[in-house]
C-alpha cells in the first residue's frame, strides 16, 4: 500500500524520537521525505540513510527553529531539495513535530527559558504552516505534533503545555481558513513515547510512566507515527480541526 507516491513532506525534528519514525512511515509509503533537524546532522543522516535503505526517498535540511529566519532558511533548503529531485517546489504534507520541554520547577523558570519554548513549539509551527500553504497544492495536510500535557498537569512543564495549547488553536484556527482548498489541519497528542531520552533505559522509570497508560506500556514512536500517517493520508479527508488524543489512553485518568 503507497499511500504517499508522488506526494512530498516535511517533517520537523525528524532525526530522532518521534519525527523520524514519521519520516519513515510516509517515506516507506512512497513520499519524498525532508528530514528536518537542527544540530544532529549525523542522526539525520541515518534517518535518511534508513529511508534510502529500504527503498525510499528523503534528503536532511538543517534550520535553526525559534531563532530568526528559521522558517525561511527551513524553506531554502526545502525548496532546493525538492526542486533537485521532483523538478518543482510541491509541498504535500506538512508535519510540525519539532519541540523541546522545560522540565523546571515552576518557580525556577526564566523568561529566557519561557521564551524559547513559546519560539521553538508554538511561534515556529505557526509560520512555517504560513510558509508552506504557498507550496501546498489543494488537499494537502499539515499534522501539529501536541501533547497530553495539555489535558494532563504536570507542573514541571507549565510552560510547555501553554506552547502546545496554542499549538492545538493552530489546528482550529487554519483548519477553518484552509478548508476552501481542502488542506486539513490536525493535531496529534502523544503520551509519554520512548524517544532517545535516556530515562528509557532505566526500567523503574519506565515502570512509572508505563502505568499512566491505559495499556500499561510506554509509547513507541511508531505508535504515534501511524496516526500521524493516517491523518496525512486521503483515508482521513473528513477530518480537520480535530485534537486527535494518541496518548495510549492515558487521559482515561
Ligand atoms: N516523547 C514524548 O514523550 C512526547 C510526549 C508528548 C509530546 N511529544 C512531542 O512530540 C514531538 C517530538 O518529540 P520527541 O520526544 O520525539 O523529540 P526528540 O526525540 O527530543 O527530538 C526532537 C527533535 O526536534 C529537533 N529540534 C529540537 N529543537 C529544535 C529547534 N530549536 N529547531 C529545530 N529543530 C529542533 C531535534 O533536532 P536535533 O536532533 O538536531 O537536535 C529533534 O529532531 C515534540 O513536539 C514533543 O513535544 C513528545
Amino acid at each position: 500500500m503507497d499511500r504517499f507516491t508522488d506526494k512530498t513532506a516535511l517533517v520537523t525534528g525528524s532525526s530522532r524520537g518521534i519525527g523520524r519514525a514519521t519520516a519513515l512511515r510516509l517515506a516507506g509509503e512512497g513520499a519524498l521525505v525532508a528530514v528536518h533537524y537542527t544540530e544532529n546532522a549525523e542522526a539525520a543522516e541515518d534517518t535518511v540513510a534508513r529511508i534510502e535503505k529500504d527503498g525510499g526517498r528523503a534528503f536532511a535540511v538543517q534550520a535553526e527553529l525559534g531563532a530568526a529566519g528559521g522558517a525561511h532558511a527551513l524553506f531554502l533548503g526545502l525548496e532546493e531539495g525538492l526542486k533537485e529531485r521532483t523538478g518543482t517546489t510541491d509541498l504535500h504534507i506538512l508535519v510540525n513535530n519539532a519541540g523541546i520541554m522545560g522540565g523546571v520547577a515552576p518557580e525556577d523558570l526564566t523568561a529566557e527559558a519561557f521564551d524559547r519554548i513559546m519560539a521553538v513549539n508554538a511561534k515556529a509551527p505557526y509560520f512555517l504552516i504560513q510558509r508552506a500553504v504557498r507550496n501546498m497544492p489543494d488537499g494537502g495536510r499539515v499534522i501539529n505534533i501536541s501533547s497530553g500535557l495539555t489535558r494532563f498537569a504536570n507542573p514541571q512543564e507549565i510552560a510547555y503545555a501553554m506552547s502546545k495549547g496554542a499549538v492545538e488553536q493552530l489546528a482550529l484556527h487554519f483548519a477553518k481558513h484552509l478548508a476552501p482548498r481542502g488542506i486539513t489541519v490536525n493535531s496529534v497528542a502523544p503520551g509519554i513515547t520512548r524517544n532517545g531520552n535516556p530515562l528509557f533505559d532505566i526500567p523503574e522509570a519506565v515502570e512509572q510512566m508505563a502505568a499512566m497508560s491505559a495499556f500499561q506500556r510506554v509509547g513507541e514512536p511508531e505508535d504515534v507515527a501511524d496516526v500521524v500517517a493516517f491523518l496525512a493520508s486521503d483515508d482521513a479527508r473528513w477530518i480537520t480541526g480535530a485534537f486527535t488524543d494518541a496518548s495510549g489512553g492515558t487521559l482515561l485518568g
